[in-house]
């Protein structure tokens, strides 16, 4: 059955089971293998894209869920709060594996586009659901501040 969408800006069809997770039909059937597959539960955050600009945890997301809307992945980011990020990112050298750091821009992302001063508090409740083995968290932290401070500048 044909699933229809936006993904990253571009009209999309994609044929398959409609109960197939978004994850799966975004790495295996439209081959943007930047959103990462972790725990398939819902627990870590390394699949998290944007649906009509929320972060969403996209392996417990049907693919029939996402018909008419708007998908985003790390592939397809370019607002001025995702560049901010992105560039953030690089400036405090945040990754360290690099595994959950897809996950992560995402969900700083979505945080500063609906909240463009987050407090400690802020990230961290908006943060919670991205796990980092590596233990990046201050990093992530400080580089979400540096971020606003760049888009308020
Ligand atoms: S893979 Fe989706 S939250 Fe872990
Ligand atoms: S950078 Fe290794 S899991 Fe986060």
């Amino acid at each position: 059955m044909a699933t229809s969408f936006e993904l990253n800006g571009k009209p999309t069809t994609l044929d398959a089971d409609p109960t197939m997770p978004l994850l799966w039909a975004i790495r295996e059937l439209a081959g943007l293998t930047g959103t990462k597959f972790g725990c398939g539960m819902a627990l870590c955050g390394a699949c998290t894209v944007h649906l009509d600009g929320k972060a969403t945890r996209s392996c417990v997301m049907p693919l029939s869920a996402v018909a008419g809307r708007k998908v985003t992945t790390i592939e397809g980011l370019g607002t001025t709060p995702a560049k901010a990020v992105q560039a953030a990112w690089v400036k405090l050298q945040v990754p360290q594996c690099g595994y959950c750091q897809s996950g992560q821009i995402m969900s700083a992302t979505a945080l500063l586009e609906s909240n463009p001063a987050p407090t400690d508090d802020d990230i961290d409740s908006a943060m919670s659901g991205n796990i980092c083995r590596c233990a990046t968290y201050s990093r992530i932290r400080a580089a979400i501040h540096a971020a606003a401070d760049s888009i308020k500048a």
